[in-house]
């Protein structure tokens, strides 16, 4: 059974991406979740190298203790939000200890646009394609946040959209399942 780490890339207490990822784990079966937090890291600084905080190493450890990883993040100004980046900084050192190389990983994002995360997502690939990440290339996953998507309980009501997650998570399931470094039972 494959364990999965998901890391929101917003830090937002009312994010729609950790809303959406909260989702995830009810469409799969036979699949253990686990959230990766990032909103406790402080700013990466290289000059802590050797004197981590313990937030941070916790943070490393759980990054290498999955399979995979899924990263559901919303788009900032185009791109990534500064705290995804900052995650993704404390995971990738010290230098030659990059704890996301051939990680298995699938991207996804969820916004109020319609088009939204499109370029977040780019920019996430460049960055996991620079840590030897490999990633999910299809479905590409947009996820077009409406709250009247969702029912009072919380569950995603809009069956086009269970089908959008369902589809991208069977993906990413077998991405991580066929890439993992060591052989998923
Ligand atoms: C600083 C900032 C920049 C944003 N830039 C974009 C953007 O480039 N593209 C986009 O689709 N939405 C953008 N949005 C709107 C987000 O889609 C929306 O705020 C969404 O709720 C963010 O996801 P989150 O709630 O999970 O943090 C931006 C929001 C903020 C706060």
């Amino acid at each position: 059974m494959p364990r999965i780490g998901i890391i929101v890339g917003s830090v937002a207490q009312a994010s729609i991406n950790r809303k959406v990822a909260s989702i995830l784990p009810s469409l799969a079966n036979d699949t253990e979740f686990v959230t990766i937090d990032i909103a406790q890291l402080p700013l990466y600084d290289y000059s802590l190298d050797g004197n981590w905080p313990e937030v941070a190493t916790d943070f490393k450890n759980a990054v290498e203790s999955v399979d995979g990883i899924i990263i559901v993040t919303p788009e900032y100004s185009r791109s990534i939000p500064g705290a995804l980046k900052n995650a993704l900084d404390w995971a990738s050192r010290p230098w030659g200890q990059n704890s996301f190389n051939g990680k298995p990983v699938a991207v996804m994002g969820a916004s109020i646009s319609p088009v939204g995360t499109a370029m977040a997502q780019q920019h996430l690939r460049n960055i996991l394609a620079h840590f030897n990440a490999p990633t999910l290339g299809q479905p590409e996953t947009f996820f077009h946040f409406r709250a009247d998507s969702f029912g009072s309980d919380g569950s995603l009501q809009d069956e086009a959209q269970v089908a959008q997650l369902t589809g991208f998570l069977e993906a990413a399931i077998a991405h991580i399942e066929h890439n993992a470094p060591v052989s998923v039972a």
